[in-house]
């Protein structure tokens, strides 16, 4: 792994991802919205940085040449399916070979063997109604860009983040296959360790075809576990 891309780099997980990939020597090209460079200023000497909407064909195909892996933030911003377009330009563009790792939260499912608290169905089901009203984004969206993904024969990795939380790295996160699965009942989940399993994911092979359900290491659920082990 020696050039990255990362796609949506100007979010918050996607900056902590920028500094992960930095800190392993990675040559790294962002790509984030034009009105969005300002927040990679502290980067701008270290990254390559191509302005522009994440699902713009033609940005994506030019910023994927060339690199060993991708870590793609995809979220279901609008209404003209944005998560699709981003995920189908880099399965489209990125060389053969290269990893592929997509962001999303515990919601998306790949096999339909997740057991969801009510808490989670209520604000999918509220949140996403709302959403799709208001015309800020369509859950619906992001379903299927990862239904493409999940059926595409590409290194892919999907990692599915629980609540998340700022503060101080605790380590690299714990997962499972399935929400539901006891080890991941605390749902949280520091965001700088996200990053961090996101960029991790890019040099584990194990994770290939993979979409990982992952919990803070130091939290209540995976301390029990690792006990109980
Ligand atoms: N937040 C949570 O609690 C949570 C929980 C589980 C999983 N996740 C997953 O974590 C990932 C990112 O989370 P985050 O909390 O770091 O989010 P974030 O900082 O809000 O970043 C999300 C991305 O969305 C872009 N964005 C924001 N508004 C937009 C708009 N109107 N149109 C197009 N793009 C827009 C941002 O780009 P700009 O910098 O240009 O604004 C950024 O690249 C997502 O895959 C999400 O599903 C989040």
């Amino acid at each position: 792994m020696k050039k990255i891309c990362i796609i949506g780099a100007s979010g918050k997980l996607g900056q902590y991802m920028v500094q992960h990939a930095l800190d392993r020597g990675y040559e790294v090209v962002a790509v984030c919205r034009a009105a969005s460079v300002g927040k990679l200023e502290r980067f701008k000497d270290r990254i390559a940085i191509l302005p522009g909407a994440t699902d713009d064909r033609r940005v994506v195909e030019q910023a994927v040449a060339g690199c060993d892996g991708v870590l793609t933030v995809l979220v279901p911003w609008g209404m003209q399916k944005y998560s699709t377009g981003t995920a189908q330009a880099v399965l489209d563009f990125a060389p053969p070979g290269a990893r592929l790792v997509f962001s999303c939260g515990w919601h998306i499912t790949r096999d339909g063997r997740d057991v969801y608290p009510l808490s989670i169905r209520a604000a999918v089901l509220i949140g996403g109604w709302l959403m799709r009203v208001l015309r800020i984004g369509e859950i619906n969206d992001q379903v299927e860009a990862f239904r493409r993904i999940f059926s595409s024969s590409t290194r892919w990795t999907v990692v599915r983040g629980s609540n998340l939380e700022e503060g101080a790295s605790q380590g690299l996160p714990v997962w499972s296959q399935h929400v539901g699965d006891a080890i991941l009942a605390s749902n949280i989940t520091r965001r700088i360790d996200f990053a961090m399993f996101m960029v991790e994911a890019l040099s584990n092979d194990e994770l290939i075809q993979q979409a990982p359900a992952i919990v803070g290491c130091q939290t209540p659920s995976a301390l029990t576990a690792a006990s109980a082990t």
